[in-house]
Formats: C-alpha cells, sequence, structure tokens
C-alpha cells in the first residue's frame, strides 16, 4: 500500500478502507509516513469529508497508537463528559462531586489550560495542596470508596492524534469536522470511559461559531461513539458569552463552590443540571431523565454535593477549609473596576475576547510552557440582557499589576450596548442522541 494512492482516492471524494486508514495512522505514528504527506490528506480530507464508516475506523486507529487506560477494576458504568472548550467553562469542578453524589463513578483526566480557555487541573491546583497526579491503582481505590478522583493526563494516550494535531494546526486543517470528531471522540474512548456526555459549544467563543456547525460536530461525535460501542449523547450549549461570571482559576474553584451551594450563575447551574442528569441516567442511577435532575437538585439542596467536593478535596491533599472559607483560595493584589461608558441593554458579548483578557493577566498559558498565575481573572457582573447605565461596574479586574489598561480596553470591547432590550437569551439549543 502507498499513501500516495490514498491521498489521490480522498481528493478524489472516495471512502477508505479499515485496512488503508490503519496502515495510515500506523505509519505516520511510527514515521514511516512523512508529516507533508499526511498534510496533504489533512487538507483532501477537510475538502471532501469523511463517512461516518471512516471516521469511526479513523478514531478506532488513533485509539490503537498508544495506551489505553484500564477502568474495569472501577464498578459501576463510567460515565465521561467532554466540552469543546469555552471561557469561564466551570462545569467539571462542580460536576464531577455532583454526579459523584448520586453514585456515578468519576474517574476523570483532565487536562491544563491552553491560550484562552482554561483547564480543570489548573484550576484544582488553586487548591493548596491539592495532587492532580496519583498512582493508577490509588486512583481507582479513590474512585471505587468515594465514587470521585481527578488527575492530569499521563502516559501515551492517542500519540497519533497529538501529532496529527499539531500539525493541522499549523497547516489549516484544524476545522474539519471528521477531524475534529475523531480527534475527541479517540482521546475520550482511550481514557476508558463506557459512555460519554458531550457538551458541544456554539457561539463567539466556541470552535462552531454556527449552530448547523455545532450540530454537525456532535452528530459525527454520538455516530462514532456508537460505532465503538460507547453510548454517546451531545447536548448542543451556548458559548456567545462566557458561563457563569468567573474567569480565571482561583476565581472558578469560589464559583464551583457557590454553584455546589445552590447559589451559583443561573446559566451555568442549568447547564451542570442538564449534561448532569444525561450523566446520571446513563450511568444507570436514575431512570429517566427527570428523576436524575430531581434526584441532582436534591443532592445541592440537602448539601450533600458541597460535602462530597470537601471529601474530593481532602482525598486528593487538598486544604478542604477552602469550602467554608474561599477566600482562603489566592487573592490578587488588586481589583479594578470595569465601568459601562453608556447606558442600554448589553446586547452581545465576545467571549474569546475576555478568555484572552484574562490570559493578559496571566490566568492562561500563552504557550505549553508558560507559568500561569491562579488568583488572577475576570468576574463579570453583566451578561447579555441586562440593563446598565452609565457609570454601572459591568466587570472586575483581579489583577496582581497596579496597570491594567490594556485589559480593561479588551473587556470594554468585549461589550455591547443596544437601545433595545435583546431577545431571551437561550443556553441549550439541542440534545443530540443518534
Ligand atoms: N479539540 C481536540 O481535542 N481536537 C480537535 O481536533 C479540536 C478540538
Ligand atoms: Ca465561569
Amino acid at each position: 500500500m502507498r499513501m500516495v494512492d490514498l491521498i489521490a482516492k480522498k481528493r478524489d471524494d472516495k471512502a477508505l478502507s479499515k485496512r488503508e486508514i490503519d496502515f495510515m495512522i500506523k505509519g505516520y505514528t511510527d514515521g514511516d509516513i512523512p508529516d507533508y504527506q499526511m498534510s496533504a490528506m489533512a487538507m483532501a480530507i477537510y475538502f471532501q469529508d469523511m463517512t461516518t464508516e471512516e471516521c469511526v475506523h479513523l478514531t478506532k486507529a488513533m485509539v490503537a497508537s498508544g495506551d489505553q487506560i484500564d477502568l474495569s477494576d472501577i464498578e459501576g458504568v463510567k460515565v465521561d463528559k467532554h466540552s469543546t472548550g469555552g471561557v469561564g467553562d466551570t462545569t467539571t469542578l462542580i460536576l464531577a462531586p455532583l454526579v459523584a453524589t448520586i453514585g456515578v463513578p468519576v474517574a476523570k483526566m483532565s487536562g491544563r489550560g491552553l491560550g484562552h480557555t482554561g483547564g480543570t487541573i489548573d484550576k484544582l491546583e488553586a487548591i493548596d495542596g491539592f495532587q492532580v497526579e496519583l498512582a493508577s491503582d490509588t486512583f481507582n481505590k479513590l474512585v471505587n470508596q468515594n465514587k470521585i478522583a481527578v488527575v492530569g493526563q499521563s502516559g501515551n494516550l492517542t500519540p497519533a492524534d497529538k501529532k496529527l494535531y499539531a500539525l493541522r494546526d499549523v497547516t489549516a486543517t484544524v476545522n474539519s469536522i471528521p477531524l475534529i470528531a475523531s480527534s475527541i471522540m479517540s482521546k475520550k474512548i482511550a481514557s476508558g470511559a463506557d459512555a460519554i456526555v458531550l457538551d458541544v459549544k456554539t457561539g463567539s467563543g466556541a470552535f462552531m461559531k454556527d449552530l448547523a456547525g455545532a450540530k454537525e460536530l456532535a452528530q459525527a461525535m454520538v455516530a462514532i461513539g456508537d460505532g465503538a460501542g460507547r453510548e454517546t449523547i451531545a447536548v448542543i450549549s451556548d458559548m456567545s458569552q462566557p458561563l457563569g461570571f468567573a474567569i480565571g482559576n482561583a476565581l472558578e474553584v469560589k464559583e464551583a463552590i457557590d454553584t455546589l451551594n445552590g447559589r451559583g450563575p443561573e446559566d451555568l447551574t442549568e447547564l451542570c443540571l442538564t449534561l448532569g442528569s444525561h450523566m446520571v441516567y446513563l450511568a444507570k442511577q436514575a431512570s429517566s431523565i427527570e428523576e436524575a435532575r430531581q434526584k441532582l437538585e436534591s443532592a445541592i439542596e440537602n448539601g450533600q454535593a458541597i460535602e462530597k467536593f470537601k471529601a474530593f478535596i481532602a482525598s486528593q491533599g487538598g486544604d478542604d477549609s477552602v469550602v467554608a472559607d474561599p477566600d482562603r483560595l489566592p487573592q490578587a493584589a488588586y481589583q479594578i473596576d470595569v465601568v459601562a461608558r453608556q447606558g442600554g441593554y448589553i446586547s452581545a458579548m465576545v467571549a474569546d475576547e475576555l478568555g484572552i483578557a484574562a490570559s493578559m493577566l496571566g490566568a492562561g498559558r500563552m504557550t505549553k510552557a508558560s507559568e500561569i498565575d491562579l488568583a488572577v481573572g475576570i468576574v463579570l457582573k453583566k451578561k447579555v440582557g441586562d440593563r446598565v447605565e452609565s457609570g454601572d461596574t459591568i466587570a472586575v479586574i483581579h489583577s496582581n499589576q497596579q496597570d491594567v489598561s490594556e485589559v480593561k480596553n479588551k473587556v470594554e470591547q468585549a461589550y455591547t450596548f443596544s437601545a433595545e432590550k435583546p431577545s431571551p437569551y437561550q443556553l441549550i439549543y439541542d440534545i443530540i442522541t443518534e
């Protein structure tokens, strides 16, 4: 078999067979197929698309390229959740303890943030002493005992995806639905999940800016999950403005504590209840989505959810007194108000720009190697649909530098005002089950 023939085949819009895809992915991972041929293939896929069958083969070939996590020592249906990324997305910190309270085993591997999107592992490190590295037997034991453990990515998972994703990044082929879908699903499957709940974002802060694209991506991922024998559902949710109010690591931990106490932002709480009820249902801990949701609401109301968060922190060596006293989390030296320069309704926000503004303060990484400042970030005071008067505070910048003029400009520019009340905000657009 020759790679050049496979490139020609895809260029001419023909489907590749399982054998051909296996040959290509193995050859590329081993270094027998050079980057220039894989680049041409990625571009051919970008223009010609792939069938569901091809996507399933590609995903399985990427899973087989490296280690696979074995969670079989953990009792119950392991349901993983994945979000396609966004700004101020604190859902994992809330969902993990919340569904664990209902008996769903959460054996979660999470990443660090890069660029303007955050990562759960960085957020957890804002808690003094919290260990994000655990030996695999300790990890399994914790999940069996407490139903929850979260660790950083380790081992050699999906090396084919790592190599291909880096190549796509520099060849203008990231934004291809079959390539995104197989990339995300290969990592979820290699991490050992039995079932997967996807949160596919749409809007200015998302990969897929429009709803049609988000739906297509969601359908591709659900089809891959089914083809690989992992029950998968996707929720399509809004990322046209940041989720919740907090953007920044320690600030988001505080927001998670508020939410688990039943005092969280409405959008963040609602998204967690929606994603969580699907997780509980797929884990067979409720006989309907409605029952699952009721269980989750009760866990917040009766205090079990926040207790679980506390126990989770302690079990991984963290200072659990932050739950009762969030002021013990890292605090920035300065809090600087951003005020509205005009009155009116907030009609739109640019989520990416707010993520970049938080990154500029030090909350996010510019490169993989950069150090981040866990204390800094932005807390939004006003969001889409809110009415403001000129001079009202719309956001507060938490900074360790006194001069934040550049960041302030960026935050101001991320807001659009209008005289008329905008149409009601929609958080959940669709749920894709097949
Ligand atoms: N996230 C991934 O993991 N892979 C992609 O291709 C795009 C987003
Ligand atoms: Ca948030």
